[in-house]
Order: structure tokens, then C-alpha cells, then sequence
């Protein structure tokens, strides 16, 4: 087994994982990324994170803006979309919306992927009619190749290839958001 691959047991069988993005690469790429919102945004972003699928990227971009002089404050909205296990249906609804004070914000919503932009489009209206003073886009992962919604990330982790990929809070039927890496199933 090479070093770019991983075998995952959690389902009860064996699942060969190609490995995407290691916990090293997104480590060092999330310290990139910090210091690019730090030059563009002020130190009192309002951070909101999209659950579940950003909670992992969330709480490691929020102390990486930390090292790089941010004070942010952090709330969630979490957002689920009907579906099958790999493909949405671009309905969306509110589980848990923002509890804290949005009105004239400087708001940085964080998601783990782009790929339709309806989750975030959502999120993005849904804060600017409350009165946001701006909303900005980032996401760890950019899958522009189903893009629907005419929307782009303000900061992009890493651009995807078109594969279903979990890990780092991203699941599959509610599985494999514990892994500490990205990768794909070498056998799908
Ligand atoms: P969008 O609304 O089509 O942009 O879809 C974004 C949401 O779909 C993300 O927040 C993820 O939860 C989920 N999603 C999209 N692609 C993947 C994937 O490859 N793996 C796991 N979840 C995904
Ligand atoms: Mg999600």
C-alpha cells in the first residue's frame, strides 16, 4: 500500500481510500489561507460555519486566524439538503439557524465544499437579509465542476477534482467524517 492511501474498517468492511489531501497539506494550506482572509478581512470577523460538514475545517481555520491576529466570533447554521447519499436536491432547509447579532457584520461564512453553491448561496441571502454589511465565501474544497448557482468562494482551500471525497468532516451516509485526511474510494 502506498503512502497515498489509507484502508478504512468503519462500516464493517474494508474500503480502500485514495488519499487526496493529507492532515499535513491541509494544516499548512490552512495557515496559508488564515493569512489571506487576515489581509483582506478586519479582526472582528463574525465567523459562521455550516454544519455539520465545516466543523473540523471551522475549528482549525479559527485558530489558525488566530496566529494570524483575527479575533473572530464564531456561530453556526446548520443546513441540510434532500437528497441521496452523493447527490443533493437543491432543497434546502434550516435546522439550526444563527443565534448571534448579524446586523452590520463583517460575516465569513465557512463551508467544507463548494460544488452546486446552493448551500452557501442559501446562507449567503439568508445572512445579507438580516443585515450583514458583507458576506463573504470560504470553503476548504472547490468543485467547480457542477456549479449551478453562479456563485464563487471569496478563499478556496483546494480545488477538487469532480469525486465524491470524505474525511475532515466530510461524510458519506453520515460516515467517515472522523478521518484526519481527504480521499476518495479507489474502488467507486
Ligand atoms: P452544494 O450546495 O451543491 O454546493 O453542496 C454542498 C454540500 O454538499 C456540502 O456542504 C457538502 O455537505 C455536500 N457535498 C458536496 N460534495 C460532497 C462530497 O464530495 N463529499 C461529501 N459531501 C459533499
Ligand atoms: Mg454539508
Amino acid at each position: 500500500m502506498g503512502a497515498r492511501q489509507a484502508t478504512d474498517r468503519s462500516e464493517g468492511r474494508e474500503r480502500r481510500l485514495e488519499i487526496l489531501y493529507s492532515s499535513a497539506e491541509i494544516e499548512a494550506r490552512i495557515r496559508d489561507l488564515a493569512q489571506d482572509i487576515a489581509a483582506v478581512m478586519g479582526p472582528d470577523v463574525m465567523i459562521v460555519a455550516i454544519l455539520k460538514g465545516s466543523f473540523i475545517f471551522a475549528a482549525d481555520l479559527v485558530r489558525a486566524l488566530h496566529h494570524a491576529g483575527m479575533r473572530p466570533r464564531i456561530d453556526f447554521m446548520m443546513l441540510g439538503s434532500y437528497g441521496t447519499a452523493t447527490a443533493s436536491s437543491g432543497r434546502i432547509e434550516v435546522l439550526h439557524d444563527v443565534r448571534d447579532e448579524v446586523q452590520g457584520r463583517e460575516v465569513l461564512v465557512v463551508d467544507d465544499i463548494l460544488e452546486s453553491g446552493r448551500t452557501v448561496a442559501f446562507a449567503r441571502e439568508r445572512l445579507m437579509a438580516r443585515g450583514a454589511a458583507r458576506v463573504r465565501l470560504c470553503v476548504l474544497l472547490d468543485k467547480p465542476g457542477k456549479r449551478g448557482a453562479g456563485i464563487e468562494a471569496d478563499f478556496v482551500g483546494f480545488r477538487c477534482p469532480d469525486q465524491f471525497v470524505v474525511g475532515y468532516g466530510l461524510d458519506y451516509a453520515h460516515h467517515y467524517r472522523e478521518l484526519p485526511f481527504i480521499g476518495y474510494f479507489a474502488d467507486a
